[in-house]
């Protein structure tokens, strides 16, 4: 049982969420995270809203309904939620025929939801998840755009610090930035594994209050962060530090940082990191490089979602990791040679891959 140290509340037992195994490294930084083996190392959420979600919230859409979009999505509808993923033909053909099987660490159910590939799907929901890799932000956010009702809220459950901007060039509505804190994948077509953590970080908006209770009548408990900037700006440290080496060192991250040369690369990624980010007026925890260090603890045998990505031929996501460092180094006149090579190899296998 976890204390809301904030409020005197207890957060309750819930389905797949489980307590971290170590304290958080990161001063004021709720759990650490890498890719898609996210896993929670610190406090858990603060704030549970007890006020009852609004009624039309419980028209929900998944945009890019992969791993995440299937779990927070399944969640959603077994809470009550009625809710349509937007996902590619074969999960769509799985999860009409069968429903999502979403098989959690405490559970295994089969989830009554709607699926479908047309975009134009979103125009029924209030809130929409959005799901997909940050290297398909512009492609679904232009093809959502023309159908999103007025008023619906959109949500960016996403890695990367600027998918709620790219968003934001494609629709009027209000975009959130969420920090997601699970880890999942889709093991088979309607076949979603939940394998750790399960809760969310959340940008404030007036919409907050009834968003939490939403989830949270869905056994997602979400906090709200008043620094959220700081902590998308944190998770993307973290995953430039470990995401490229794990994957060209074909490395868990205990073998990683068990090597003084592989450290001192790590370290150089993490300064060239807190350059951008200070010049851009962006505060980050002072104990950043030990507490980056102390993450391969709670997470020794992970494997990071780009060295997973090259494994299973898919694109990964550098280009919003270190290539995003590089492309705002540059801009700002920082040099990022780390980052560069990192970003400039992992492009590199991509194509080998590709032959
Ligand atoms: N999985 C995790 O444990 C985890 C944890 C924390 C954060 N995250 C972050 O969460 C985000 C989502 O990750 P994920 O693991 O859920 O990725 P994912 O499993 O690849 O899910 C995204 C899904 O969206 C589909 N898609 C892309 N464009 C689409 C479109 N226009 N219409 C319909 N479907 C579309 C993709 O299909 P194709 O693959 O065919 O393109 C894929 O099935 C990423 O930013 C990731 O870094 C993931």
């Amino acid at each position: 049982m976890r204390c809301n140290t904030g409020h005197l509340t207890k957060t309750p037992e819930l389905p797949g969420f489980r307590e971290g195994p170590v304290s958080s490294p990161i001063q004021g930084v709720p759990v650490g995270v890498i890719g898609w083996q996210d896993i929670e190392i610190g406090p858990g959420p603060d704030r549970l809203s007890n006020s009852m979600p609004h009624p039309n919230w419980s028209n929900i859409a998944v945009m890019g309904a992969g791993a995440i979009g299937c779990y927070f999505g399944g969640m959603l509808a077994r809470g009550g939620a009625k809710v349509t993923l937007i996902a590619r033909r074969k999960h769509v053909e799985a999860i009409n025929t069968s429903g999502l099987l979403l098989q959690s660490l405490d559970f295994q159910d089969r989830v009554p939801v709607t699926a479908t590939d047309d975009a134009a799907a979103v125009g029924n929901a209030a809130l929409i998840l959005f799901c997909v890799k940050s290297t398909d932000t512009d492609d679904a956010a232009q093809q959502m755009a023309p159908h999103v009702a007025a008023d619906a809220v959109i949500l960016s459950l996403q890695n990367g610090v600027d998918n709620t901007e790219r968003i934001q060039r494609h629709v009027k509505n209000r975009v959130i930035p969420v920090l997601v804190y699970a880890a999942a994948q889709m093991s088979a077509p309607g076949h979603v594994q939940h394998t750790g953590g399960g809760y969310l970080v959340m940008g404030p908006s007036p919409e907050s209050g009834e968003i939490t209770a939403l989830f949270a009548s869905a056994q997602v408990p979400v906090r709200i962060s008043e620094t959220i900037e700081a902590d998308l700006w944190t998770k993307l440290l973290l995953n430039c530090a470990y995401n490229a080496v794990s994957a060209l060192g074909a490395a868990p991250y205990s073998r990683m940082v068990a090597m003084a040369e592989i450290r001192e690369v790590m370290r150089d990624v993490v300064n060239e990191v807190l350059q951008v980010a200070r010049a851009k007026g962006i505060g980050l925890p002072e104990n950043i490089i030990e507490a980056t260090f102390k993450l391969a603890e709670a997470m020794p045998q992970t494997i990071s979602s780009t060295a997973q990505d090259i494994q299973n031929g898919k694109r990964t996501e550098i280009g919003h990791l270190n290539g995003f460092v590089v492309r705002e180094a540059e801009a700002l006149g920082i040099p990022a040679p780390v980052n560069r090579t990192l970003n400039a190899l992992i492009k590199l296998r991509e194509q080998s891959r590709a032959d």
